[in-house]
């Protein structure tokens, strides 16, 4: 209260926290508001109420200290209201729990500023109750619900009282995401999309953003825009579609990233990925007995995982689909021009190649964030786990036998590196043209 005294004072009124009868505040007000309407041009357009609201509002430094210590800062800027889409609604209607009767000092307890943008968010549900029904979908909501309070809620990425129209948000400065993702929005700035007027919300959508790697929708944001792509990879592409299923875009549009192997559980009658069960998590705990000195999977302890998740005779049931991904966030926003994407089958199709010698097994938490557990390369080619990584077989190394005993016949023959890729190339050339048909059919 001293806090809101001494500041009320800046503003000239006898006001202070004292003072709850409504007709010394109502007459405090009108002194203020008739002060102000002489200095503040600007902000004519709003109603005589709103403007009376701002007299004390817009004074530099008003705030209220909260239950938890938080001081919660009072200032409206009043010429920036005027030009927001809210302008014609006025104060009250938002702040109809503030009216001038029950104003300051504020009887109702405010536990603190989080639970104060909570409570007040949903006001804009109101008005906007289908985006609302959009943004509860979301992977932000789902932090928000789990604690997280870090993540967005309405008023964090549009602000309470500076609410611009939807075209305001430029790519230019990645507002209103890069607040909270600003290695990311600094990686995608320079990258072939950010150099297009391309925003976050044209891939991840603004409302009901789903976590990266959940499902299809990002790779189908991809392909909307990009139509052609599919058949254009497939010119010099093998299974062109497969590829799409098994490695990220990024993975390859990414040149200078580093790639990894996901292998997700995957289940085969429900026909999508596990997912963590409510309140039950099993994955880490299994995971962490089966592997259990914390030096990754192996062969045997992935197995025996699997066989966790495989109980009462439903063999096979659950099995692991691989995918060929980049490491970080930061890396998966820097795409690149076409010309600098990777075309070499080589970099992946190659004993011991890059991509396969960091794997991870995930499933599908309770937010819809995957949850990963670090693996050894070995499960990639092991005899052991070929049962269940058997649909991820593209690998240097682990069917296509003959291939691997070429190359190495190249390298041990000292024809080199590039002789090695040439090999490679004109082979899956043929394998290609042998397997084409298959695609489509
Ligand atoms: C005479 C000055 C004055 C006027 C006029 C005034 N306020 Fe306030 N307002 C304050 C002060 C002081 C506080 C802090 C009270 C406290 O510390 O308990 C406050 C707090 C608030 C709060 C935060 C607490 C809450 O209940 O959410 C809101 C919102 C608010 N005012 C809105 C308004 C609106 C809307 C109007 C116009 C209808 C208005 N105020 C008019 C001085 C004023
Ligand atoms: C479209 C609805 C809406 C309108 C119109 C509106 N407010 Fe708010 N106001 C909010 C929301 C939502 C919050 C909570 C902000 C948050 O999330 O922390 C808020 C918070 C406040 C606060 C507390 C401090 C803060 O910024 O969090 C004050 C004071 C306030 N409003 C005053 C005003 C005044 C004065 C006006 C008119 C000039 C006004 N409001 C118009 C929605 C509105
Ligand atoms: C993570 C940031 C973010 C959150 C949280 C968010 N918005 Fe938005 N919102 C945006 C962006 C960005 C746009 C611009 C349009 C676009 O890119 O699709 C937008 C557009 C809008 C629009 C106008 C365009 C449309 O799609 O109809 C409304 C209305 C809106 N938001 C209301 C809300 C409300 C209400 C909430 C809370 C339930 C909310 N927003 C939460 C980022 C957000
Ligand atoms: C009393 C009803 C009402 C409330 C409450 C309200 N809005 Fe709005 N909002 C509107 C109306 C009406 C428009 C359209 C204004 C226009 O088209 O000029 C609008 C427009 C918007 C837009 C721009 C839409 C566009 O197409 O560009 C955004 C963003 C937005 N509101 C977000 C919010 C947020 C965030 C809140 C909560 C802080 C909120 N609104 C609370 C009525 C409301
Ligand atoms: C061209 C489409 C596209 C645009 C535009 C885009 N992203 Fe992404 N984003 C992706 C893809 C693809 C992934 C990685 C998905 C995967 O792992 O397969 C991703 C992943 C993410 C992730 C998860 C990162 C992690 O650590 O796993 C975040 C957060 C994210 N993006 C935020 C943003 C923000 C903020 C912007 C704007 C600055 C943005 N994205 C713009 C496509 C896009
Ligand atoms: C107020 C802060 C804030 C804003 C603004 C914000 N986010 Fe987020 N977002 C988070 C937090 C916190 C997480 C949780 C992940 C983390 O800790 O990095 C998250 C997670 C995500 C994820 C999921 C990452 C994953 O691991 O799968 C995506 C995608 C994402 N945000 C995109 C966006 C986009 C697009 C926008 C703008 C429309 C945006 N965010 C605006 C705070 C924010
Ligand atoms: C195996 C690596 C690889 C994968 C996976 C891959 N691309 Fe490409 N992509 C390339 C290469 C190499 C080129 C350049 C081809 C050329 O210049 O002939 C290219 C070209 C493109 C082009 C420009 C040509 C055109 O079709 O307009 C687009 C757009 C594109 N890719 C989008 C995507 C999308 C979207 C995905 C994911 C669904 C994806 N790519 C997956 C390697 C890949
Ligand atoms: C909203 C539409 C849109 C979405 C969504 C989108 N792009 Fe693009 N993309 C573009 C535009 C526009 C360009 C610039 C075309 C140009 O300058 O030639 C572009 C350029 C590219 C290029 C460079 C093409 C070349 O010829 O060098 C690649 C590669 C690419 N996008 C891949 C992707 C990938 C991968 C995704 C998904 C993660 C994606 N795009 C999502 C619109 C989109
Ligand atoms: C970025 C890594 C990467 C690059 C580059 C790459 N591939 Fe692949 N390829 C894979 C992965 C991963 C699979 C496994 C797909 C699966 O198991 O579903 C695969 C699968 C294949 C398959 C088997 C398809 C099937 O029917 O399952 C062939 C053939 C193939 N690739 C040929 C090529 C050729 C030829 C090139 C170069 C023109 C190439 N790949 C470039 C990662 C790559």
């Amino acid at each position: 209260m001293a806090i809101c005294r001494s500041k009320l004072g800046v503003t000239g009124t006898k006001f202070h926290a004292g003072l709850i009868m409504s007709a010394r505040l109502a007459s405090a007000m009108i002194l203020v508001a008739v002060a102000s309407l002489s200095t503040h041009a600007a902000d004519s357009a709003l109603s005589q109420l709103d403007q009376q609201c701002l007299a004390c509002h817009s004074a530099k430094g008003l705030e209220m200290k909260l239950a938890n210590g938080d001081v919660l800062s009072l200032q409206v800027q009043g010429a920036v209201f005027t030009k927001t889409v809210h302008n014609k609604i006025g104060c009250a209607v938002c702040h109809a729990a503030t009216s001038f009767e029950n104003h300051p000092p504020v009887k109702r307890k405010i536990a603190g500023s989080r639970e104060y943008s909570l409570e007040m968010n949903r006001v804009c549900q109101s008005c906007h109750a289908p985006i609302f029904k959009l943004y509860e979908s979301s992977i932000h909501a789902a932090l928000f619900r789990e604690g997280n309070s870090y993540a967005p809620v309405c008023t964090d990425c549009h602000s309470p009282h500076a609410v611009m129209a939807k075209a305001s948000y430029d790519a230019a400065s990645g507002a209103p995401c890069s607040k909270c993702h600003d290695p990311i929005f600094n990686a995608y700035a320079g990258s072939v999309h950010g150099k297009t007027g391309l925003n976050c919300s044209n891939c991840h959508r603004a409302h009901d953003v789903t976590p990266a790697t959940a499902g299809d929708q990002l790779k189908n944001a991809c392909l909307g825009c990009h139509q052609g792509a599919l058949d254009s990879h497939r010119i010099w592409l093998p299974n062109a579609g497969r590829h799409f299923d098994a490695v990220s875009c990024p993975a390859c549009h990414s040149p200078t990233a580093k790639r990894k192997v996901d292998l997700r559980l995957y289940d085969n009658v429900a026909q999508e990925r596990v997912a963590e069960r409510e309140g039950v998590p099993q994955f880490e705990t299994r995971a962490r007995l089966a592997g259990a000195k914390g030096a990754g999977l192996d062969a045997m302890a992935l197995r025996s995982l699997l066989r966790g998740f495989n109980i009462e005779g439903t063999d096979n049931r659950t099995t692991l689909r691989g995918r060929l991904e980049v490491t970080t966030g930061v890396e998966a926003h820097q795409l690149t021009r076409s010309a600098q994407a990777i075309r070499d089958c080589a970099k992946c199709h190659q004993q011991g190649a890059d991509p396969f010698q960091s794997v991870t097994v995930s499933i599908v938490g309770s937010d819809g964030r995957s949850v990963r557990y670090g693996a050894k390369p070995e499960v990639l080619n092991s005899i052991v786990s070929v049962d269940s990584v058997g649909g991820f077989y593209a690998i240097g190394g682990t069917r296509i036998k003959l291939l691997d005993w070429l190359l190495a016949l190249a390298v041990l023959g000292g024809i080199g590196v590039p002789l090695g890729h040439m090999t490679v190339r004109w082979l899956f050339r043929r394998y290609a043209k042998k397997i084409s048909g298959k695609e489509d059919s």
